[in-house]
């Protein structure tokens, strides 16, 4: 059984996660690929490993190219990274003006704030570019491509990490005013409330998209091994507890060959883990996709990939 529900127009944000080197980027790519067939597609990178240009054989950046071969299919990357340091030097002024009125407030804001830093906010930014490609509009799917080691899950803690530090910023704001107003009898909205607000409607868009189960989907791929599968429990727990839904998980290098005794003894250690995976997460569509003799590079590999996920 493929992939189910991905052509229903509401349906926008597709987001890919799971542990390194399960195959989140090759199903990403192949899935954007076959989206294209019949949708403006933008596939976003958010590896800072470079793994899309390497598994398309093509070089994608900072800009949005078209990738060849597939007409309706664009590709971008977006690095946290760089996403807070555009943020940063765009709003340098602001940020150090907040501490600096900030230090006529009490000893605890300070040392909350300080220790506090401004967490989550690479993570934000890099979505914020993400959700404002979809305000744009100008594309019908957006799929998303994370990179492992729990960037997924630091993706969409970050909104509330963010917003625990605004609450905080807001906090240590409003006994300014009080201060300012007490001193000269009224209060200006300066810079710095203009951006605690515009953070605050970053923050609440990112959560409205991610939870909103018409528009956005997240897909977890997994293989048949035992800490793969222990890092899919994890997630999806953590996916539910954050009101994301996932209906389907991609369970990939699927050994099907019996030609030779490494392929028989494959197939066999990886059967008790099938099993399993079809217990524990029988609630989701189970899309098997089978280990290739070849890595996944290029549009041939890519196209027998989307034959497994999409027959
Ligand atoms: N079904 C498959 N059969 C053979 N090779 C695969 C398969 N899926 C992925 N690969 C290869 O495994 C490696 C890791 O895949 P990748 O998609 O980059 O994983 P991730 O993005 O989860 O780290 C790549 O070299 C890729 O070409
Ligand atoms: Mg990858």
């Amino acid at each position: 059984m493929g992939l189910k529900g991905l052509d229903n127009s509401d349906l926008k944000l597709l987001i890919f996660g799971g542990k390194g080197g399960v195959g989140k980027t090759s199903c990403a790519v192949a899935t954007a690929m076959s989206l294209a067939e019949n949708f403006k597609t933008l596939l976003i990178s958010t590896d800072p490993a470079h793994s899309v240009s390497d598994c398309l054989g093509q070089k994608i950046g900072f800009q949005v190219v078209k990738v060849d071969g597939s007409p309706n299919l664009s590709a971008i990357e977006v690095f946290a990274d760089e996403a807070l340091s555009v943020f940063i030097s765009a709003h340098q002024a602001e940020l150090k003006k907040l501490l600096e009125t900030s230090t006529n407030l009490d000893n605890q804001d300070i040392e909350e704030m300080l220790a506090l830093s401004i967490p989550g906010i690479d993570e934000v930014m890099s979505f914020k570019t993400i959700t404002d490609f979809m305000e744009q509009g100008e594309y019908d799917k957006y799929v998303v491509d994370t990179a492992p080691t729990g960037h997924a899950l630091r993706l969409i803690s970050s909104p509330k990490l963010l917003d625990d530090w605004i609450k905080v910023a807001a906090r240590m704001r409003w006994k300014y005013r009080y201060m300012i107003t007490s001193f000269s009898g009224s209060y200006q909205h300066d810079d710095v409330d203009v951006l605690l607000l515009s953070l605050k409607r970053t923050v609440k868009r990112i959560e409205n998209i991610l939870r909103d189960a018409t528009r956005c989907e997240f897909i977890p791929v997994c293989i048949p091994e035992a800490m793969a599968m222990r890092e899919t429990e994890r997630l999806l727990s953590i996916l539910a507890s954050s009101g994301i839904v996932a209906r389907q998980l991609i369970v990939n290098n699927v050994m099907v060959s019996d030609e030779c005794g490494f392929c028989r003894r494959s197939k066999a250690s990886q059967l008790p883990y099938l099993t399993g995976i079809n217990e524990t997460f029988r609630h989701l569509n189970k899309v098997e996709v089978q280990r290739f003799a070849e890595e996944i590079k290029g549009l041939d590999a890519l196209n027998k990939l989307k034959m497994c996920l999409f027959e």
